[in-house]
């Protein structure tokens, strides 16, 4: 369960109140054509309904805020609105495209969900792990079930892990999100 400290901390290093005296934010409505395959192994690492690719969000952020804001997504689902915020930080070249003048660079996010599964996974999709533990544990379970493997009996634990190798490729180095619900559980 997030602790009511943890969320007041994390807003209070990446909030900036509105100030309507000085506020100069502007922007056009984006209207750009946006496409997003769902065929990425970010994407399938966990199933969620309604899930949408990070990379169909990325323009968006792209174009309606600048590097350091504060994104709240209130019904994250499996949390791709928190994985496309730190995508920012080396957005997708089609991003790039199709938001002239876009600023790199990672986006905060706060993200929240009735659902404690949503909230679960959305976690531990935004949540930095430790790469070469990860993989320290991926060549363990490869281990326990080489005969499996190799009968090509390949049980499901073991393919979603191989997924989640991929996702950990990317490096996430650095926690730009904080997740909160009234029951979140923490693996
Ligand atoms: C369309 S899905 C979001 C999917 C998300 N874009 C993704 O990529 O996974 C809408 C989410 O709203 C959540 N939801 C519905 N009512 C809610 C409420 N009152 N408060 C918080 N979350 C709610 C649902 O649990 C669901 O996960």
């Amino acid at each position: 369960m997030t602790q009511p400290n943890n969320l007041s901390a994390f807003l209070s290093r990446h909030a900036r109140p509105y100030d309507p005296a000085s506020d100069t934010y502007r922007r056009p409505p984006f209207a750009a054509p946006v496409k997003a395959t769902k065929a990425t192994p970010i994407y399938n690492a966990h199933s969620y309904h309604t899930k949408v690719p990070p990379e169909g969000i990325v323009p968006y952020i792209l174009h309606y805020t600048d590097p350091g804001d504060l994104i709240l997504d209130p019904f994250c689902g499996s949390g791709m609105t928190g994985v496309a915020a730190m995508m920012c930080a080396h957005p997708p070249a089609e991003a790039l495209r199709l938001v002239p003048g876009a600023r790199s660079g990672p986006r905060y996010a706060v993200l929240n969900d009735l659902s404690p599964a949503a909230v679960h996974i959305a976690y531990n999709y935004c949540t930095p792990v430790d790469v070469d533990a990860f993989k320290a544990e991926f060549a363990r379970i490869q281990e326990a079930v080489k005969e499996e493997d190799e009968s090509h009996v390949v049980p499901e634990e073991y393919r979603r892990v191989r997924k989640i190798v991929e996702v950990c490729r990317l490096k996430i180095s650095d926690s730009h999100t904080e997740t909160q619900s009234h029951r979140r559980k923490t693996i």
